[in-house]
């Protein structure tokens, strides 16, 4: 028996990871559940019919919560805990509005923060508390290569990731010698609906299925720091140490 809960559990990303944990399951372990949290009832509905079709050894459920506050966020991780202890949580929710759109109204540059950056680690801080409190499991949040220096395209949406691996990090420190595993996941730009106005641009696209594959076995293998695909660790080492002045030239 395996529990596995996502907050955001119709992201292409978290989507993927969920085929790949329905594929690798050993039935011979017992059912898998999968508790899944959405906001939109439609698509939430559509991804837990996939999922359950994948597998009779597969149970379903899922959960309306639209996380735009502090009291949505804390009954989500409530429900996820409601039925029983979790083995695997997932933080998955997240939006990116262009940095142009940011600019021409306050509300969506303050909505970016709170979503991307206050509000996911208020997840990952509370899901965290109740796998403490149940003595083990595994968190996976996504954060992004984005955290890892602020750009002109994109620093909003960044500087909230930055704000997640801060978190996660203490989060990782607070958890250190118990069975309690927190990974941080910081994806490049992969192909899903958030990235749908990028394609056919200069940026190649990542597959959902290369990283959902490098995120799952990373969280079954309680790696603190998942970067994928994995040359974006190398990249953003490169972009991290670029000096100022040459950083400043580039349109990054
Ligand atoms: N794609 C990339 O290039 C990339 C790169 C780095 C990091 N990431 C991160 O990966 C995570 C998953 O993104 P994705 O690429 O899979 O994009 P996606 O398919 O657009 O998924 C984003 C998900 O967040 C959900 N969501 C947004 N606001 C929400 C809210 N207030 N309450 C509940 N759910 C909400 C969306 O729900 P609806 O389906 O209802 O809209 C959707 O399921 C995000 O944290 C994103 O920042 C993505």
């Amino acid at each position: 028996m395996r529990t596995i809960a996502v907050l955001g559990a119709t992201s292409g990303i978290a989507q993927g990871c969920l085929r790949e944990w329905v594929a690798g399951h050993d039935p011979s372990t017992g059912r898998l559940t999968l508790r899944l949290i959405g906001r939109d009832r439609t698509r939430l509905e559509r991804v837990a019919a996939d999922l359950g079709a994948r597998s009779a050894e597969v149970e379903v459920t899922t959960a309306l919560h639209d996380l735009t506050e502090t009291t949505a966020v804390s009954q989500a991780v409530d429900a996820v805990f409601a039925d029983g202890p979790v083995d695997v949580v997932m933080v998955a929710f997240g939006t990116m509005p262009t940095q142009q759109d940011a600019d021409a109204d306050p509300a969506v540059a303050a909505d970016l923060l709170t979503v991307n950056g206050t509000l996911t680690l208020l997840a990952a801080h509370l899901a965290t508390l109740r796998l403490l409190e149940q003595g083990s499991g595994a968190l996976a949040v996504i954060g992004s290569v984005a955290g890892d220096r602020g750009r002109r395209s994109n620093y909003l949406y960044g500087a909230a990731k930055a704000m997640v691996a801060t978190g996660v990090a203490g989060l990782q420190h607070r958890t250190a010698g118990t069975s309690v595993a927190i990974t941080l996941v910081k994806p490049g730009p992969t192909a899903t609906p958030m990235t749908d106005h990028l394609r056919g641009g200069r940026l190649s696209l990542a597959k959902v299925e290369t990283v959902a594959g490098d995120i799952v076995r990373g969280v079954e293998g309680g790696r603190p720091v998942v970067y994928t695909p994995r040359r974006w660790r190398l990249i953003m080492a490169v972009i991290r140490l670029l000096p100022r002045p040459v950083f400043e030239r580039t349109s990054l």
